[in-house]
């Protein structure tokens, strides 16, 4: 069997999935391709899926700004992918199109990955910062996992309060502004950025000041252009660990690729060798 595997969006041209999936099908011993398929605003999104749907490919993955557009053309969807209003992978199975979001199982799994300990302490105490898309799927795969407290700040509340409602009944969850969120820095345990702010080219923001993280602390980026964030710096001069955005996307990409040929990969070195690709 070859499986034909892409990805949908706008702009893609410079998408790093093409570059993992490849590698994962090499490490998995398939034979297949990963294509990048572009719908661009003058194209009819309904006669590009129509294509894909009738060439029965096996999957791809969906980004922005799709992953809501796409749901109506889907026969099932994920119950974390329902949760969360987004997808982010399609799969083709049994005769039905199926949409998943992998992009929270793929955060808490390279954290498992990084700092199995902070996994399996489910009383640590999360903040995230930022309530867009990213925000919304890892607060769900959070929550899901059994963590207690997850915290959200948010420049406009209504958008956090939104996604504390996905909190699962043993989820605690309280929302906070900017300035709030920098004061209460020193008690949580682990800080999750899924803001924009800090992107390149306006690398030299921060979404909030991590002056007063605690020194055992880990701190996430999700942002991975430039690899080593404003944040992340900050975080390590005042002594937490780091954890960096590259590695979510490589284990986000690792559950698309499982659900697509049901072959789980390991991550291995890819994560040093992306690292050198975005430096
Ligand atoms: P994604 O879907 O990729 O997570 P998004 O939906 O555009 O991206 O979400 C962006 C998040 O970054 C939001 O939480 C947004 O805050 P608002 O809800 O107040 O819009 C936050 N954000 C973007 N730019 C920001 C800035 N300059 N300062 C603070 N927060 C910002």
């Amino acid at each position: 069997m070859k499986y034909t595997l892409g990805l949908i969006g706008f702009p893609i041209k410079h998408s790093l999935s093409p570059w993992i999936h490849e590698r994962f099908l090499k490490k998995a011993n398939l034979n297949g391709s990963y294509s990048i398929w572009e719908i661009n605003s003058n194209d009819s999104f309904t006669e590009k899926i129509e294509v894909l749907k009738k060439r029965q490919v096996n999957g791809f993955n969906v980004t922005v700004p799709y992953k809501q557009k796409i749901i109506p053309y889907l026969d099932e969807l994920d119950p974390a992918a329902n949760r969360i209003g987004a997808v982010n992978t399609v799969v083709y199975q049994n005769g039905k199109w199926k949409g998943y979001n992998t992009d929270g199982v793929g955060y808490v799994r390279s954290l498992e990955h990084k700092f199995p300990e902070a996994c399996s302490s489910k009383n640590n105490r999360i903040l995230i910062v930022g309530a867009g898309g990213a925000a919304r799927g890892i607060y769900d795969a959070l929550a899901q996992n059994g963590f207690r407290q997850i915290d959200i700040a948010n420049r406009t509340a209504v958008n956090a309060y939104e996604i504390a409602k996905l909190g699962i009944t043993s989820t605690k969850t309280n929302v906070l502004n900017l300035e709030e969120a920098q004061k209460s820095i020193p008690g949580y345990d682990i800080v999750i950025q899924t803001t924009s702010v800090g992107m390149k080219p306006k690398q030299n923001s921060v979404v909030l000041s991590l002056d007063h993280v605690k020194e055992t602390s880990i701190v996430s980026d999700i942002v991975y252009q430039p690899i080593r964030t404003k944040f992340l710096n900050q975080a390590e001069v005042n002594g937490a660990f780091i954890h960096y955005g590259h590695t979510m996307l490589l284990y986000q990409a690792q559950y698309a690729f499982e659900i697509w040929t049901n072959s789980l990969v390991s991550i291995d070195h890819m994560d040093d060798e992306l690292q050198l690709i975005l430096e």
